[in-house]
């Protein structure tokens, strides 16, 4: 016969599908570790308080080796009646070292503060597997864009062509974007590493823990202001739900970006074998799966995330058991983006470059900012040189010409402003090149763009 941990004033067993309902084992056995960690620290400072002996902190320290050998060898046997991590590790210690010993460990320590301790643990180490995976990202995207400094590329606003710009420019915009997403991380970081250990179930400790302790054995940056807030607040979770639906999304217009690069009709790249899928009925076929599917689990990510949000928002102080849902949310998020992380990684370092498709799909229209930025050079007001340029466009339209063959002495009728040297124009590396402040697609300041975001990632 198999009692709960709180079954001291149950007279009744647990309806069966209740169980079930109310276990967490499946899913939160994830945190074995973590959940071993907090005992051993929680243990320790029993001991400091001389709530228990030296040779019963050994016990319960030798104890708790054991069951990590367990969980790590595969060899730890889940009961049916283990409702989550923090109850099967203590039914299993009580089986190693005796419930007399065992019985101590929980003193003063509730599930509460417990897991919330296991879950701060397990994120930490999480984010910073995490990190590393965004870190190769985002190198992969320098030196991609490094790599491939000269080629030029038609920018578009709206998905129309609008300017000439160079394909590392477009790199490098996920490049800082996902930097950003490297900074917040860190910050979350902090608030993620704050001690909850010490708060019980709600109302604190009252065996004089030393919390400042537990915060230095468990290496948290902080000991938490407020047991209420501590053990009832799940707002680390949320903003690492967030922050992961924005890498997500960031990912996701990326890979939007290259599904309509590697489409037939564009064809700016290909991608490699590595990252794509074929059809069973079409033969020719080759498909940006990868692509598609970091656009889809973007979303799936998304709906964790407002999901999790509307669990929380009606909930009264404190622990309850809604909170459990919190690692489902939390743990899903964590494995799809740290996924997506790294096939974006390997799509953007393996696809092919079609630069020459990339040159032909640059037009002459695309110049058509420059006749006006020409005409500003030559003294005439951006408002007027513009009007002038598109008059130019409607004559290039009109002669069912492009617009670098408007003949000149149509040009002169527009504005005698023109002179021969609007050939210069006619040129889009040149274009390219006249964007030279901080920022822009000029060489020098993409090459810039990849040397500072190296530098700030190196400080992360
Ligand atoms: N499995 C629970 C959870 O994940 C642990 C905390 C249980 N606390 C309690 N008072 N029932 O939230």
């Amino acid at each position: 016969e198999e009692t709960k941990l709180w079954g001291g004033r149950f007279d009744a067993k647990i309806d069966v599908l209740m169980e079930k309902f109310n276990s967490s084992i499946s899913f939160d056995q994830q945190m074995w570790q973590a959940d071993i960690q907090g005992s051993k620290a929680y243990a320790k400072a029993l001991h400091k308080a001389k709530l228990i002996t030296e040779a019963e902190l050994e016990a319960m320290l030798l104890g708790l080796d054991n069951l990590e050998k367990e969980w790590s060898s595969e060899k730890f046997e889940i009961k049916p009646s283990d409702e989550d991590i923090h109850t099967a590790n203590e039914r299993r210690l009580s089986e190693i070292i005796g419930a007399d010993i065992a019985g101590k460990l929980h003193t003063g320590r509730s599930r509460n503060d417990q897991v919330v301790t296991d879950t701060r643990l397990w994120l930490r180490s999480q984010l910073n597997i995490i990190k590393k995976h965004l870190c190769t990202l985002i190198l992969a995207i320098t030196s991609r864009a490094e790599e491939d400094i000269n080629v030029l590329m038609p920018g578009y606003t709206h998905l129309q062509r609008a300017q000439p710009i160079r394909w590392s420019h477009w790199l490098m915009s996920y490049g800082v974007c996902l930097l950003r997403d490297m900074d917040k991380v860190v910050q979350i970081q902090h608030r993620v590493s704050t001690l909850p250990l010490g708060c019980g179930a709600l109302a604190g400790n009252p065996f004089a823990i030393d919390r400042q302790f537990l915060a230095d054995e468990l290496k948290f940056q902080s000991v938490s202001l407020n047991s209420m807030d501590t053990i009832g607040n799940r707002d680390f979770i949320a903003e690492v739900l967030f922050w992961a639906t924005q890498v997500c999304n960031h990912l996701s217009r990326l890979a939007e970006d290259l599904i309509i690069f590697a489409s037939n009709e564009f064809s700016f790249v290909k991608l490699s074998d590595a990252f794509s899928t074929g059809s069973s009925l079409m033969p020719q076929k080759k498909n940006p799966d990868s692509l598609e599917l970091i656009r889809g689990k973007a979303g799936t990510v998304l709906g964790r995330m407002t999901g999790f949000m509307a669990t929380t928002k009606g909930l009264p102080s404190t622990y309850n058991k809604d909170l459990q849902e919190d690692k489902v949310a939390l743990f899903e998020v964590c494995d799809t983006t740290a996924a997506m992380i790294q096939i974006a990684a390997g799509v953007i370092s393996t696809l092919e470059v079609n630069q020459p498709a990339m040159k032909s799909a640059l037009s002459y229209d695309m110049l058509a900012t420059d006749v006006a930025y020409y005409l500003v050079r030559k003294g005439v007001p951006f408002r007027e040189a513009h009007a002038l340029s598109g008059q130019v466009v409607k004559k290039s339209e009109k002669l069912k010409c492009k617009l670098n063959e408007v003949p000149f002495s149509e040009m002169l009728q527009i504005s005698d402003k023109f002179a021969k040297d609007i050939e210069e124009v006619w040129d889009f590396e040149s274009s390219v090149e006249q964007y030279t402040s901080a920022g822009g697609t000029s060489k020098s300041c993409v090459l810039e763009q990849i040397k500072l975001v190296r530098i700030k990632l190196n400080e992360c």
